[in-house]
Protein backbone atom coordinates (compact mmCIF):
# COMPACT_ATOMS: atom_id res chain seq x y z
CA UNK A 1 0.00 0.00 0.00
CA UNK A 2 1.54 3.03 -1.01
CA UNK A 3 0.76 6.97 -0.06
CA UNK A 4 0.65 9.01 -2.29
CA UNK A 5 0.89 12.96 -0.75
CA UNK A 6 -1.49 14.56 -1.96
CA UNK A 7 -2.13 17.36 0.68
CA UNK A 8 -5.20 18.20 2.56
CA UNK A 9 -6.08 21.93 1.27
CA UNK A 10 -8.02 23.75 3.88
CA UNK A 11 -8.78 26.69 1.31
CA UNK A 12 -11.07 29.53 2.44
CA UNK A 13 -11.85 31.29 -1.14
CA UNK A 14 -11.04 35.52 -0.98
CA UNK A 15 -13.43 37.48 -3.04
CA UNK A 16 -11.67 39.67 -5.47
CA UNK A 17 -14.99 42.19 -4.95
CA UNK A 18 -13.96 45.84 -5.20
CA UNK A 19 -14.35 48.06 -2.48
CA UNK A 20 -17.30 51.09 -2.97
CA UNK A 21 -15.33 53.48 -5.04
CA UNK A 22 -18.69 55.68 -6.03
CA UNK A 23 -18.32 58.45 -2.75
CA UNK A 24 -14.87 59.19 -4.99
CA UNK A 25 -17.09 60.50 -7.92
CA UNK A 26 -17.76 63.57 -6.16
CA UNK A 27 -13.67 63.96 -4.98
CA UNK A 28 -11.20 65.90 -7.17
CA UNK A 29 -8.96 63.95 -9.71
CA UNK A 30 -5.22 63.45 -7.51
CA UNK A 31 -8.29 61.76 -4.84
CA UNK A 32 -10.15 59.98 -7.41
CA UNK A 33 -6.40 58.78 -8.66
CA UNK A 34 -5.46 57.78 -5.13
CA UNK A 35 -8.45 56.00 -4.46
CA UNK A 36 -8.14 54.01 -7.34
CA UNK A 37 -4.29 53.19 -6.75
CA UNK A 38 -6.03 51.87 -3.32
CA UNK A 39 -8.59 49.79 -5.00
CA UNK A 40 -6.08 48.43 -7.04
CA UNK A 41 -3.26 47.10 -4.56
CA UNK A 42 -6.19 45.73 -2.60
CA UNK A 43 -7.20 43.16 -5.41
CA UNK A 44 -3.57 42.66 -6.55
CA UNK A 45 -3.60 41.30 -2.74
CA UNK A 46 -6.62 39.78 -2.46
CA UNK A 47 -5.88 37.91 -5.99
CA UNK A 48 -2.24 37.01 -4.19
CA UNK A 49 -3.73 36.06 -1.17
CA UNK A 50 -6.27 33.46 -2.98
CA UNK A 51 -2.82 31.83 -4.74
CA UNK A 52 -1.04 32.01 -1.78
CA UNK A 53 -4.03 29.79 -0.34
CA UNK A 54 -3.72 27.23 -3.20
CA UNK A 55 -1.45 24.94 -1.27
CA UNK A 56 0.64 23.41 -4.64
CA UNK A 57 3.89 22.41 -4.61
CA UNK A 58 5.86 22.95 -7.16
CA UNK A 59 4.17 26.25 -8.13
CA UNK A 60 3.04 26.18 -11.22
CA UNK A 61 4.26 28.70 -13.96
CA UNK A 62 1.69 30.51 -14.24
CA UNK A 63 -2.12 30.48 -11.84
CA UNK A 64 -5.01 32.80 -11.77
CA UNK A 65 -7.59 31.85 -8.66
CA UNK A 66 -11.12 32.52 -9.89
CA UNK A 67 -13.67 32.64 -7.22
CA UNK A 68 -15.97 29.91 -7.09
CA UNK A 69 -15.73 26.33 -7.30
CA UNK A 70 -16.79 23.50 -8.85
CA UNK A 71 -18.24 20.37 -6.83
CA UNK A 72 -17.28 16.46 -8.32
CA UNK A 73 -20.31 14.44 -7.10
CA UNK A 74 -21.56 10.88 -8.45
CA UNK A 75 -22.39 11.99 -11.84
CA UNK A 76 -18.73 13.74 -12.72
CA UNK A 77 -16.93 11.49 -15.32
CA UNK A 78 -13.22 11.88 -16.28
CA UNK A 79 -13.45 11.52 -20.37
CA UNK A 80 -10.33 11.88 -22.48
CA UNK A 81 -9.01 12.00 -26.15
CA UNK A 82 -7.78 8.88 -27.50
CA UNK A 83 -4.24 9.33 -26.57
CA UNK A 84 -4.91 9.95 -22.77
CA UNK A 85 -7.35 7.01 -21.90
CA UNK A 86 -4.59 5.51 -19.58
CA UNK A 87 -4.04 8.83 -18.15
CA UNK A 88 -7.69 8.98 -17.53
CA UNK A 89 -8.63 5.43 -15.97
CA UNK A 90 -5.42 6.11 -13.54
CA UNK A 91 -6.59 9.90 -12.58
CA UNK A 92 -10.15 8.73 -11.91
CA UNK A 93 -8.78 5.83 -9.73
CA UNK A 94 -7.13 8.33 -7.98
CA UNK A 95 -10.14 10.51 -7.11
CA UNK A 96 -12.73 7.94 -6.98
CA UNK A 97 -14.22 8.90 -10.13
CA UNK A 98 -15.42 6.50 -13.11
CA UNK A 99 -14.52 7.45 -16.77
CA UNK A 100 -16.81 7.96 -19.99
CA UNK A 101 -16.41 8.13 -23.48
CA UNK A 102 -19.31 10.74 -24.04
CA UNK A 103 -19.14 14.38 -23.55
CA UNK A 104 -21.10 16.34 -21.39
CA UNK A 105 -21.93 18.66 -18.08
CA UNK A 106 -20.44 17.69 -15.16
CA UNK A 107 -16.86 16.40 -16.20
CA UNK A 108 -13.03 16.39 -16.24
CA UNK A 109 -11.69 16.12 -19.84
CA UNK A 110 -8.21 15.64 -20.79
CA UNK A 111 -7.91 16.62 -24.17
CA UNK A 112 -5.24 18.08 -27.02
CA UNK A 113 -7.62 20.68 -28.19
CA UNK A 114 -5.77 23.57 -27.64
CA UNK A 115 -2.53 22.45 -26.58
CA UNK A 116 -0.82 22.94 -30.32
CA UNK A 117 1.83 25.60 -28.61
CA UNK A 118 2.20 23.60 -25.22
CA UNK A 119 5.89 22.63 -24.36
CA UNK A 120 5.79 18.52 -23.94
CA UNK A 121 5.45 18.22 -20.64
CA UNK A 122 3.14 21.18 -20.07
CA UNK A 123 -0.47 22.01 -19.45
CA UNK A 124 -3.48 23.96 -19.05
CA UNK A 125 -5.63 23.54 -16.53
CA UNK A 126 -9.45 24.97 -16.78
CA UNK A 127 -11.34 24.81 -13.62
CA UNK A 128 -14.73 26.57 -14.17
CA UNK A 129 -18.55 25.85 -13.57
CA UNK A 130 -18.32 23.33 -16.52
CA UNK A 131 -15.92 21.14 -14.89
CA UNK A 132 -12.29 20.80 -15.56
CA UNK A 133 -10.20 20.88 -18.70
CA UNK A 134 -6.82 19.44 -19.12
CA UNK A 135 -4.96 20.60 -22.33
CA UNK A 136 -1.97 18.72 -23.08
CA UNK A 137 0.27 17.52 -26.39
CA UNK A 138 1.63 14.32 -24.35
CA UNK A 139 0.78 11.97 -22.02
CA UNK A 140 3.24 13.43 -19.38
CA UNK A 141 1.51 16.76 -19.73
CA UNK A 142 -1.89 15.69 -18.82
CA UNK A 143 -0.41 13.51 -15.87
CA UNK A 144 0.95 16.40 -14.38
CA UNK A 145 -2.36 18.97 -15.07
CA UNK A 146 -3.93 15.83 -13.06
CA UNK A 147 -1.21 15.86 -10.30
CA UNK A 148 -1.91 19.56 -9.90
CA UNK A 149 -5.91 19.20 -10.27
CA UNK A 150 -5.60 16.13 -7.02
CA UNK A 151 -3.48 18.89 -4.95
CA UNK A 152 -6.57 21.32 -5.74
CA UNK A 153 -9.25 18.82 -4.37
CA UNK A 154 -10.14 19.23 -1.38
CA UNK A 155 -10.73 15.35 -0.33
CA UNK A 156 -13.28 16.32 2.22
CA UNK A 157 -15.78 18.65 0.69
CA UNK A 158 -14.84 17.12 -3.17
CA UNK A 159 -14.54 21.02 -4.38
CA UNK A 160 -12.20 22.31 -6.61
CA UNK A 161 -11.17 26.54 -6.68
CA UNK A 162 -12.27 27.76 -10.24
CA UNK A 163 -8.61 28.58 -11.86
CA UNK A 164 -7.11 28.69 -14.66
CA UNK A 165 -3.40 27.89 -14.31
CA UNK A 166 -0.81 27.22 -17.59
CA UNK A 167 2.18 25.26 -16.48
CA UNK A 168 5.68 23.54 -17.47
CA UNK A 169 8.82 23.06 -15.92
CA UNK A 170 11.68 24.78 -15.72
CA UNK A 171 14.49 21.91 -16.37
CA UNK A 172 13.70 19.06 -18.47
CA UNK A 173 16.27 16.55 -15.72
CA UNK A 174 14.25 16.53 -12.38
CA UNK A 175 15.97 13.55 -10.71
CA UNK A 176 16.90 11.66 -7.50
CA UNK A 177 19.21 9.56 -6.96
CA UNK A 178 19.28 6.53 -4.49
CA UNK A 179 22.35 4.32 -3.37
CA UNK A 180 21.24 1.00 -2.71
CA UNK A 181 24.40 -0.33 -2.93
CA UNK A 182 25.95 0.53 0.47
CA UNK A 183 22.53 0.23 2.25
CA UNK A 184 20.08 -2.02 0.24
CA UNK A 185 16.37 -0.67 0.16
CA UNK A 186 13.24 -3.39 -1.37
CA UNK A 187 10.96 -2.75 -4.08
CA UNK A 188 8.07 -1.34 -1.41
CA UNK A 189 10.47 1.02 -0.24
CA UNK A 190 11.19 2.09 -3.90
CA UNK A 191 8.09 2.06 -4.94
CA UNK A 192 7.02 4.51 -2.19
CA UNK A 193 9.55 6.76 -3.19
CA UNK A 194 8.49 6.84 -6.84
CA UNK A 195 4.89 7.77 -5.56
CA UNK A 196 6.20 10.93 -3.68
CA UNK A 197 8.34 11.88 -6.76
CA UNK A 198 5.38 12.10 -8.93
CA UNK A 199 3.36 13.51 -6.41
CA UNK A 200 5.73 16.46 -6.96
CA UNK A 201 6.64 16.19 -10.71
CA UNK A 202 10.03 14.64 -10.37
CA UNK A 203 10.73 12.60 -13.52
CA UNK A 204 14.16 11.17 -13.58
CA UNK A 205 14.89 8.23 -10.76
CA UNK A 206 18.92 7.29 -10.91
CA UNK A 207 19.32 4.47 -9.38
CA UNK A 208 23.14 3.63 -8.37
CA UNK A 209 23.13 -0.40 -8.25
CA UNK A 210 26.44 -1.38 -7.64
CA UNK A 211 29.13 0.04 -5.47
CA UNK A 212 32.33 -1.40 -3.68
CA UNK A 213 29.67 -2.46 -0.55
CA UNK A 214 27.23 -4.85 -2.81
CA UNK A 215 25.79 -5.33 -6.19
CA UNK A 216 22.63 -5.90 -6.34
CA UNK A 217 21.34 -6.07 -9.53
CA UNK A 218 20.71 -9.96 -11.19
CA UNK A 219 22.77 -10.08 -13.85
CA UNK A 220 21.95 -13.44 -15.97
CA UNK A 221 25.01 -14.49 -17.22
CA UNK A 222 26.73 -14.12 -13.91
CA UNK A 223 24.90 -15.57 -10.94
CA UNK A 224 28.33 -14.91 -9.00
CA UNK A 225 27.49 -11.23 -8.98
CA UNK A 226 24.13 -12.17 -7.36
CA UNK A 227 25.84 -14.30 -4.87
CA UNK A 228 29.43 -13.45 -3.21
CA UNK A 229 28.60 -10.30 -4.53
CA UNK A 230 25.58 -9.06 -3.46
CA UNK A 231 26.33 -9.82 0.45
CA UNK A 232 27.03 -7.25 2.92
CA UNK A 233 26.57 -3.87 3.34
CA UNK A 234 28.17 -0.32 4.41
CA UNK A 235 27.85 -1.33 8.29
CA UNK A 236 27.97 -5.10 8.37
CA UNK A 237 29.96 -7.32 5.29
CA UNK A 238 28.12 -10.42 6.39
CA UNK A 239 24.66 -9.46 5.91
CA UNK A 240 22.65 -11.54 4.14
CA UNK A 241 22.56 -11.04 -0.20
CA UNK A 242 19.87 -8.43 -1.14
CA UNK A 243 19.35 -7.40 -5.13
CA UNK A 244 16.77 -7.17 -6.88
CA UNK A 245 15.90 -9.76 -9.36
CA UNK A 246 15.14 -8.68 -13.21
CA UNK A 247 11.45 -9.14 -12.76
CA UNK A 248 11.19 -7.32 -9.33
CA UNK A 249 13.03 -4.10 -11.37
CA UNK A 250 10.93 -4.77 -14.80
CA UNK A 251 7.89 -4.21 -12.20
CA UNK A 252 9.30 -0.84 -10.80
CA UNK A 253 10.51 0.48 -14.22
CA UNK A 254 6.82 0.11 -15.10
CA UNK A 255 5.35 1.39 -12.02
CA UNK A 256 7.91 4.37 -12.59
CA UNK A 257 6.78 4.81 -16.20
CA UNK A 258 3.01 4.98 -15.84
CA UNK A 259 4.29 8.01 -13.16
CA UNK A 260 6.24 9.53 -16.15
CA UNK A 261 9.53 8.58 -14.45
CA UNK A 262 12.23 7.21 -16.18
CA UNK A 263 14.76 4.76 -13.93
CA UNK A 264 18.20 5.34 -14.86
CA UNK A 265 20.28 2.51 -14.34
CA UNK A 266 23.96 3.27 -12.74
CA UNK A 267 26.47 0.34 -12.63
CA UNK A 268 29.68 1.88 -11.65
CA UNK A 269 32.72 1.71 -13.42
CA UNK A 270 36.27 0.96 -13.66
CA UNK A 271 36.29 2.32 -9.84
CA UNK A 272 33.75 1.66 -6.98
CA UNK A 273 34.02 -2.35 -8.47
CA UNK A 274 35.20 -4.53 -5.36
CA UNK A 275 31.74 -6.02 -4.69
CA UNK A 276 32.09 -7.25 -8.97
CA UNK A 277 35.58 -8.20 -8.56
CA UNK A 278 34.96 -10.01 -4.73
CA UNK A 279 32.65 -12.30 -7.38
CA UNK A 280 34.84 -12.53 -10.23
CA UNK A 281 38.25 -11.85 -9.02
CA UNK A 282 39.86 -11.89 -12.70
CA UNK A 283 38.79 -9.10 -13.15
CA UNK A 284 40.34 -7.05 -10.46
CA UNK A 285 42.60 -4.33 -10.86
CA UNK A 286 43.88 -3.29 -7.49
CA UNK A 287 42.48 -0.68 -5.25
CA UNK A 288 38.64 -0.84 -5.67
CA UNK A 289 39.06 -1.15 -9.61
CA UNK A 290 38.06 -3.26 -12.68
CA UNK A 291 41.46 -4.24 -14.69
CA UNK A 292 41.95 -1.86 -17.24
CA UNK A 293 43.70 -4.01 -20.17
CA UNK A 294 42.13 -7.21 -20.00
CA UNK A 295 39.81 -8.05 -22.55
CA UNK A 296 38.10 -10.32 -19.90
CA UNK A 297 36.73 -6.50 -18.26
CA UNK A 298 35.69 -5.29 -21.62
CA UNK A 299 33.79 -8.34 -22.27
CA UNK A 300 31.99 -8.94 -18.79
CA UNK A 301 31.34 -4.96 -18.36
CA UNK A 302 30.05 -4.91 -22.11
CA UNK A 303 28.05 -8.16 -21.11
CA UNK A 304 26.35 -6.61 -18.53
CA UNK A 305 25.19 -3.43 -19.86
CA UNK A 306 23.51 -5.64 -22.50
CA UNK A 307 21.74 -7.26 -19.82
CA UNK A 308 20.84 -3.78 -18.20
CA UNK A 309 19.44 -2.59 -21.37
CA UNK A 310 17.08 -5.60 -21.52
CA UNK A 311 15.57 -4.68 -18.15
CA UNK A 312 15.65 -0.72 -18.68
CA UNK A 313 14.34 0.63 -21.26
CA UNK A 314 16.31 4.24 -20.39
CA UNK A 315 17.31 6.32 -23.13
CA UNK A 316 20.37 7.25 -20.48
CA UNK A 317 23.00 4.15 -19.38
CA UNK A 318 25.09 5.71 -16.38
CA UNK A 319 28.39 4.00 -15.98
CA UNK A 320 29.79 5.98 -13.36
CA UNK A 321 33.42 7.07 -13.67
CA UNK A 322 33.93 8.22 -10.41
CA UNK A 323 36.89 8.43 -7.60
CA UNK A 324 39.09 5.70 -10.04
CA UNK A 325 42.21 5.32 -7.89
CA UNK A 326 44.79 4.09 -10.73
CA UNK A 327 47.75 3.54 -8.27
CA UNK A 328 47.24 -0.16 -8.24
CA UNK A 329 47.62 0.09 -12.20
CA UNK A 330 51.06 -1.05 -12.68
CA UNK A 331 52.80 -2.06 -15.98
CA UNK A 332 52.21 -5.63 -16.04
CA UNK A 333 52.33 -7.35 -18.65
CA UNK A 334 48.82 -7.00 -19.60
CA UNK A 335 48.87 -3.44 -19.51
CA UNK A 336 52.41 -3.18 -20.91
CA UNK A 337 50.77 -4.59 -23.84
CA UNK A 338 47.46 -2.55 -23.61
CA UNK A 339 49.66 0.69 -24.00
CA UNK A 340 51.33 -0.99 -26.88
CA UNK A 341 48.69 -1.30 -28.98
CA UNK A 342 46.72 1.74 -27.98
CA UNK A 343 49.59 4.14 -28.42
CA UNK A 344 49.54 5.12 -25.08
CA UNK A 345 52.66 5.81 -22.28
CA UNK A 346 51.60 5.28 -18.71
CA UNK A 347 49.07 2.95 -16.72
CA UNK A 348 47.43 6.11 -15.49
CA UNK A 349 46.06 7.17 -19.24
CA UNK A 350 44.11 3.98 -19.27
CA UNK A 351 40.99 5.48 -17.23
CA UNK A 352 40.56 8.11 -20.48
CA UNK A 353 40.35 5.15 -22.53
CA UNK A 354 38.38 3.05 -20.75
CA UNK A 355 36.38 5.86 -20.59
CA UNK A 356 36.09 6.37 -24.36
CA UNK A 357 35.72 3.14 -24.70
CA UNK A 358 32.33 2.86 -22.67
CA UNK A 359 30.51 5.79 -24.35
CA UNK A 360 31.74 4.68 -27.47
CA UNK A 361 30.10 1.25 -26.84
CA UNK A 362 26.97 2.07 -24.89
CA UNK A 363 26.46 5.05 -27.56
CA UNK A 364 26.30 2.27 -30.43
CA UNK A 365 24.06 0.28 -28.62
CA UNK A 366 21.51 3.54 -29.07
CA UNK A 367 21.75 5.11 -25.37
CA UNK A 368 23.43 7.74 -24.21
CA UNK A 369 26.23 7.45 -21.74
CA UNK A 370 26.28 9.13 -18.51
CA UNK A 371 29.31 9.51 -15.90
CA UNK A 372 30.39 11.80 -13.05
CA UNK A 373 32.09 15.19 -13.93
CA UNK A 374 35.74 13.09 -13.85
CA UNK A 375 34.96 11.69 -16.76
CA UNK A 376 35.36 14.75 -18.49
CA UNK A 377 38.65 14.88 -18.98
CA UNK A 378 38.57 12.08 -21.47
CA UNK A 379 36.82 13.60 -23.89
CA UNK A 380 34.16 11.35 -24.45
CA UNK A 381 31.84 10.73 -26.99
CA UNK A 382 30.27 13.97 -27.59
CA UNK A 383 26.90 12.66 -26.69
CA UNK A 384 27.77 11.66 -23.30
CA UNK A 385 25.90 13.42 -20.20
CA UNK A 386 28.24 14.57 -17.53
CA UNK A 387 27.07 14.68 -13.99
CA UNK A 388 28.94 17.86 -11.68
CA UNK A 389 29.22 16.43 -8.43
CA UNK A 390 32.42 18.09 -7.05
CA UNK A 391 30.94 21.45 -5.94
CA UNK A 392 34.52 22.14 -5.02
CA UNK A 393 35.54 22.22 -8.46
CA UNK A 394 33.54 24.54 -10.30
CA UNK A 395 36.31 24.19 -13.44
CA UNK A 396 34.48 20.85 -13.70
CA UNK A 397 31.28 22.19 -14.86
CA UNK A 398 33.20 24.84 -16.86
CA UNK A 399 35.28 22.44 -18.96
CA UNK A 400 32.41 20.02 -19.41
CA UNK A 401 30.25 23.06 -20.63
CA UNK A 402 32.77 24.13 -22.69
CA UNK A 403 33.25 21.17 -24.14
CA UNK A 404 29.88 21.23 -25.58
CA UNK A 405 28.59 18.04 -23.16
CA UNK A 406 25.09 18.44 -21.68
CA UNK A 407 25.00 18.44 -18.11
CA UNK A 408 22.91 17.42 -14.46
CA UNK A 409 23.60 19.76 -11.61
CA UNK A 410 24.32 16.66 -8.92
CA UNK A 411 26.68 19.03 -7.03
CA UNK A 412 27.16 17.73 -2.94
CA UNK A 413 26.66 21.39 -1.83
CA UNK A 414 23.21 21.63 -1.96
CA UNK A 415 22.33 18.17 -3.54
CA UNK A 416 23.74 15.19 -1.17
CA UNK A 417 20.90 14.25 0.55
CA UNK A 418 23.01 12.55 2.84
CA UNK A 419 24.40 15.49 4.22
CA UNK A 420 22.44 16.63 7.71
CA UNK A 421 19.54 19.37 7.67
CA UNK A 422 20.77 21.12 10.60
CA UNK A 423 23.44 22.79 12.23
CA UNK A 424 22.47 21.34 15.75
CA UNK A 425 22.72 17.67 14.14
CA UNK A 426 25.97 15.61 14.17
CA UNK A 427 27.84 15.60 11.18
CA UNK A 428 27.90 11.79 11.19
CA UNK A 429 31.30 11.77 9.39
CA UNK A 430 30.30 14.65 6.80
CA UNK A 431 31.01 18.00 7.01
CA UNK A 432 28.71 19.82 5.12
CA UNK A 433 25.43 20.71 5.80
CA UNK A 434 22.24 20.85 3.45
CA UNK A 435 19.05 22.95 4.65
CA UNK A 436 16.49 22.48 2.61
CA UNK A 437 16.46 26.55 2.03
CA UNK A 438 20.18 25.61 0.64
CA UNK A 439 18.88 22.95 -1.66
CA UNK A 440 15.73 25.53 -2.57
CA UNK A 441 17.90 28.24 -4.08
CA UNK A 442 19.98 25.43 -5.70
CA UNK A 443 23.74 25.29 -6.56
CA UNK A 444 25.96 28.00 -6.67
CA UNK A 445 27.07 28.39 -10.32
CA UNK A 446 29.73 29.91 -11.80
CA UNK A 447 28.57 33.86 -12.61
CA UNK A 448 30.71 33.80 -15.54
CA UNK A 449 29.02 30.90 -17.69
CA UNK A 450 27.85 32.14 -21.24
CA UNK A 451 23.78 31.69 -21.60
CA UNK A 452 24.45 29.46 -24.95
CA UNK A 453 26.14 27.02 -22.42
CA UNK A 454 23.77 27.40 -19.64
CA UNK A 455 21.40 25.73 -22.27
CA UNK A 456 23.53 22.36 -22.00
CA UNK A 457 22.18 22.35 -18.48
CA UNK A 458 19.56 19.52 -18.57
CA UNK A 459 18.41 19.95 -15.16
CA UNK A 460 19.20 19.30 -11.62
CA UNK A 461 19.26 15.99 -9.04
CA UNK A 462 19.83 15.17 -5.68
CA UNK A 463 21.67 12.34 -4.38
CA UNK A 464 20.57 9.90 -1.59
CA UNK A 465 23.68 8.29 -0.65
CA UNK A 466 23.55 5.77 1.68
CA UNK A 467 26.83 4.66 3.79
CA UNK A 468 25.40 6.98 6.64
CA UNK A 469 21.44 5.54 5.53
CA UNK A 470 20.55 2.12 7.01
CA UNK A 471 16.67 2.09 7.74
CA UNK A 472 13.67 3.35 6.24
CA UNK A 473 12.62 5.95 8.75
CA UNK A 474 15.86 7.27 8.34
CA UNK A 475 15.63 7.39 4.60
CA UNK A 476 12.58 8.99 4.87
CA UNK A 477 13.75 11.63 7.00
CA UNK A 478 16.36 12.73 5.05
CA UNK A 479 14.36 13.16 2.13
CA UNK A 480 12.10 14.66 3.37
CA UNK A 481 10.86 17.68 2.89
CA UNK A 482 14.14 18.27 1.19
CA UNK A 483 12.92 16.19 -1.98
CA UNK A 484 10.03 18.36 -2.24
CA UNK A 485 12.44 21.59 -2.50
CA UNK A 486 14.46 20.10 -4.92
CA UNK A 487 10.94 19.50 -6.79
CA UNK A 488 9.70 23.14 -7.04
CA UNK A 489 13.83 24.12 -7.49
CA UNK A 490 13.80 22.06 -10.75
CA UNK A 491 10.09 22.40 -12.10
CA UNK A 492 9.21 26.36 -11.08
CA UNK A 493 10.44 29.27 -12.80
CA UNK A 494 13.32 31.13 -11.30
CA UNK A 495 11.07 34.20 -10.72
CA UNK A 496 8.32 32.41 -9.63
CA UNK A 497 10.20 30.69 -6.43
CA UNK A 498 10.48 32.26 -3.08
CA UNK A 499 11.68 29.93 -0.05
CA UNK A 500 9.08 32.03 2.89
CA UNK A 501 6.02 31.20 -0.09
CA UNK A 502 7.41 27.79 -0.18
CA UNK A 503 7.68 26.88 3.40
CA UNK A 504 4.05 28.04 4.05
CA UNK A 505 2.69 25.75 1.44
CA UNK A 506 4.79 22.84 2.70
CA UNK A 507 2.77 23.36 6.06
CA UNK A 508 -0.10 20.99 4.91
CA UNK A 509 2.04 18.66 3.66
CA UNK A 510 4.44 18.28 6.51
CA UNK A 511 1.11 17.77 8.61
CA UNK A 512 0.01 15.05 6.35
CA UNK A 513 3.20 13.13 6.57
CA UNK A 514 3.41 13.49 10.48
CA UNK A 515 -0.81 11.84 10.26
CA UNK A 516 0.80 9.30 7.61
CA UNK A 517 3.71 8.37 10.25
CA UNK A 518 6.18 9.57 7.12
CA UNK A 519 9.26 10.82 8.66
CA UNK A 520 10.34 14.31 7.81
CA UNK A 521 12.49 17.06 9.01
CA UNK A 522 10.55 20.02 10.20
CA UNK A 523 12.82 23.41 10.12
CA UNK A 524 10.78 24.55 12.94
CA UNK A 525 11.37 22.31 15.57
CA UNK A 526 14.77 20.37 14.85
CA UNK A 527 15.15 18.45 18.23
CA UNK A 528 11.64 17.30 18.00
CA UNK A 529 11.83 16.00 14.90
CA UNK A 530 14.96 14.14 15.02
CA UNK A 531 13.47 12.45 17.98
CA UNK A 532 10.28 11.38 16.05
CA UNK A 533 12.54 9.84 13.06
CA UNK A 534 13.02 7.20 15.70
CA UNK A 535 14.27 4.58 14.90
CA UNK A 536 17.05 6.77 14.05
CA UNK A 537 20.45 6.23 14.75
CA UNK A 538 20.60 8.28 18.00
CA UNK A 539 23.41 10.63 17.21
CA UNK A 540 25.82 9.91 20.21
CA UNK A 541 25.40 5.92 18.47
CA UNK A 542 25.62 7.13 15.09
CA UNK A 543 28.65 9.25 15.32
CA UNK A 544 30.21 5.68 16.85
CA UNK A 545 29.26 3.77 14.35
CA UNK A 546 30.92 5.60 11.98
CA UNK A 547 34.24 7.04 13.63
CA UNK A 548 36.30 4.92 12.01
CA UNK A 549 34.84 5.63 8.24
C1 LIG B 1 30.32 10.61 -6.00
O1 LIG B 1 29.86 11.15 -4.99
N1 LIG B 1 31.40 9.85 -5.89
C2 LIG B 1 29.73 10.77 -7.30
Amino acid sequence: MHTNLTPINFRTRTSVESPPVCSAVKKTTPQIMRNLIIVISLLATSLAASSAELNLIPWPAKVQPRAGQFSLDGKTVVMADAPFTNEAARLASAIHLQTNAAAGKNRIRLTTDGAEGLGEEAYRLEVDPQGVTIHARSAAGVFYGGQTLRQLLDPKTRQIPFVNIEDAPRYAWRGLMLDVSRHFFDKPTVLQLLDWMADYKLNRFHLHLTDDAAWRLEIKKYPELTQAGARGNFTDANAPARFFTRAEMQAIVQYAAQRHIVVVPEIDMPGHASAATRALPHLDGGMHTYHPAREETYDFLQNVLLDVMQTFPSPWIHFGGDEVNTSGWSKDADVAEKLRAVGLAKPQQLEGYFVRRMTKYISEQGRTPMGWDEIVSAKPTTNTVVFWWRHNKPEMLEQALAGGYAVVLTPRSPYYLDYPQDQSYPKIGWKLLNTPEAVYRGPLLPTNLPSAQRKQILGVEACVWTERIASVPYLEFMVMPRMVALAEMAWTPDNQRDFAQFSARLKPFMAQYRQLGIQSYDADQPDSSLREASPLPTPASAAAAHANN
